[in-house]
């Protein structure tokens, strides 16, 4: 479904608290959108900035996840690697509105020249 600049990715119950869920991209990476334990969402690149680790299958801690191959903390808000680790993925932004997830169009077509 279509809302302006908006994409529908679906009902914000298809993503339990603390866990996160993948969204391929055709031509582009794929997107990861989680749900912390507060039940804020937010989507980044499925891409750790350190060696590329998936961070969908990290463990979410409050606003942030860790990387599941070298435990690097990521900031869900920012993207950016936490405390002595340098690096930054790309986010990407996201709203809920009527208890459905939408990511802003641009930014999720935007990977396709990436
Ligand atoms: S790839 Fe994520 S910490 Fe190394």
């Amino acid at each position: 479904m279509m809302f302006g600049d908006w994409l529908d990715i679906g009902p914000v119950d298809q993503i339990a608290p603390g866990t996160a869920r993948t969204l391929p991209v055709v031509g582009g990476e794929e997107i990861a959108v989680f749900r912390t334990q507060n039940g804020e969402f937010h989507a980044l690149i499925n891409k750790c900035p350190h060696k590329q680790g998936p961070l969908s299958q990290g463990i979410v801690h409050g606003g942030m996840v860790t990387c599941p191959l070298h435990n690097w903390n990521i900031s869900l808000k920012t993207g950016e690697a936490q405390g002595e680790d340098k690096g930054c993925v790309p986010v990407i932004p996201l709203k809920v509105d009527a208890e459905r997830i939408y990511l802003l169009r641009a930014a999720v077509l935007g990977q396709r020249a990436a």
